[in-house]
């Protein structure tokens, strides 16, 4: 069965997602492109082969030719286009954030929970690396025993200009932040950041951070969160259980020695490291959409808990201290624990 896709949003990512759909395994193709740049949208519509380029997200979402629909425009711009696909009843895949308010999530949740039916998939892409996949495994079959501290890195080489402070937590921890939440299935009680000496490539953003985690049955977590190292695009993380610990492999699929060394080669960014998660993450989207099966991913309330939590943080960052993260009850729509 096919499923025929509109993307609204065709910058970075949402190039990288089409190149994924149209003509995808699941008989999935791209039938509708929309974007706030037009001649980008026409560009990339023109590239496609039964891609038309329409003029709004909004006509986008309505198009009887869409069966459903893909958020990869900035952050700020997700709750509309999500609530109206709600509203038409249409599986919709969009990117982190899922809204950039506590506010703007819950009113996804809300009109989710009215409808009676989950229809949005959040793009917490982790969940489907296969490393991290391997990862959960491990602690879920007890290798480790329970785990009680967790050691994370999220490095990136460099940032855009128009990268500002918060989007350290905001857009480039909130990954760690339903990382932690599925890898140890326990939500998150309380957050700190710690603004630690700044690196002098940085400007005017505070980098890097460390961002203290409190689950809910006590393990701590620490995150460095770099995003001037220069070196390339580096996620590590390190679980220290009772009888053991797991860490993510080196991803560098050779290692090189020679003149009296030892090397690997790092990933240079994001589209790199996590080319297979994505692969998996929307082969695995586009069966359930066109299944009409609820998604299995990440969804509305995991982008809402997501951003509660990365509220939290913000919070911590700009007036320090540790700041308890408050959830309101599970609605019965999100049934287990972190999904
Ligand atoms: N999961 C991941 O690993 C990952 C990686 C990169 C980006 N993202 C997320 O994907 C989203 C897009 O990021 P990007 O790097 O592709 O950005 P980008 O700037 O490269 O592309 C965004 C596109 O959205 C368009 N746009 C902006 N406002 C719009 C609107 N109102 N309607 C329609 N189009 C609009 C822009 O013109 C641009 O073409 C962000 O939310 C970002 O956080 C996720």
């Amino acid at each position: 069965m096919g499923l025929d896709v509109g993307v609204i949003g065709v910058g970075m990512i949402g190039q990288e997602h089409i190149r994924r759909l149209d003509g995808g395994p699941g008989g999935s193709r791209v039938v509708a492109v929309a974007d706030a740049d037009a001649d980008r949208a026409a560009a990339v519509a023109g590239q496609l082969p039964d891609a038309k380029a329409l003029p709004t997200g909004e006509e986008l979402i309505a198009s009887d030719a869409v069966d459903a629909v893909v958020v990869t425009s900035w952050g700020p711009t997700h709750e509309p286009y999500v609530l109206a696909a709600v509203a038409a009843g249409k599986p919709v895949f969009c990117e982190k954030p899922l809204a950039t308010t506590e506010e703007a999530c819950r009113r996804i949740v809300d009109a989710e929970v009215a409808a009676g039916r989950r229809l949005v998939q959040v793009g917490f892409n982790r969940r489907y690396d296969p490393a991290h996949r391997a990862l959960k495994q491990a602690l879920d079959g007890g290798a480790i025993g329970a785990p009680l501290l967790v050691h994370c890195a999220h490095r990136n080489a460099s940032v855009p200009p128009h990268y500002t402070r918060d989007m350290s937590i905001a857009d480039t921890a909130v990954h760690e932040i339903d990382e932690l939440r599925w890898l140890l299935g326990r939500e998150i009680a309380a957050v700190q950041v710690l603004t630690p000496r700044k690196s002098s490539r940085g400007g005017e953003l505070q980098d890097p951070l460390l961002v203290l985690f409190e689950m809910s049955d006590g393990v701590l977590v620490d995150v460095e969160v770099s995003v001037n190292v220069h070196y390339g695009y580096e996620i590590r993380c390190e679980v220290s259980g009772e009888t053991g610990t797991v860490e993510l492999a080196d991803p560098a699929p050779v290692t090189i020695r020679r003149e009296g060394a030892v090397a690997g080669l790092v990933p240079g960014d994001w589209r790199e490291r996590f080319a297979l998660s994505y692969d998996v993450e929307l082969r695995e989207w586009a069966g359930t959409a066109a299944a009409a099966q609820p998604p299995q991913g990440p969804g509305a309330w995991d982008g809402y808990v997501a951003q509660v939590v990365s509220d939290a943080a913000l919070r911590s960052l700009h007036s320090g201290g540790r700041v308890p993260v408050e959830l309101p009850p599970r609605p019965d729509l999100y049934a287990s624990p972190t999904s």
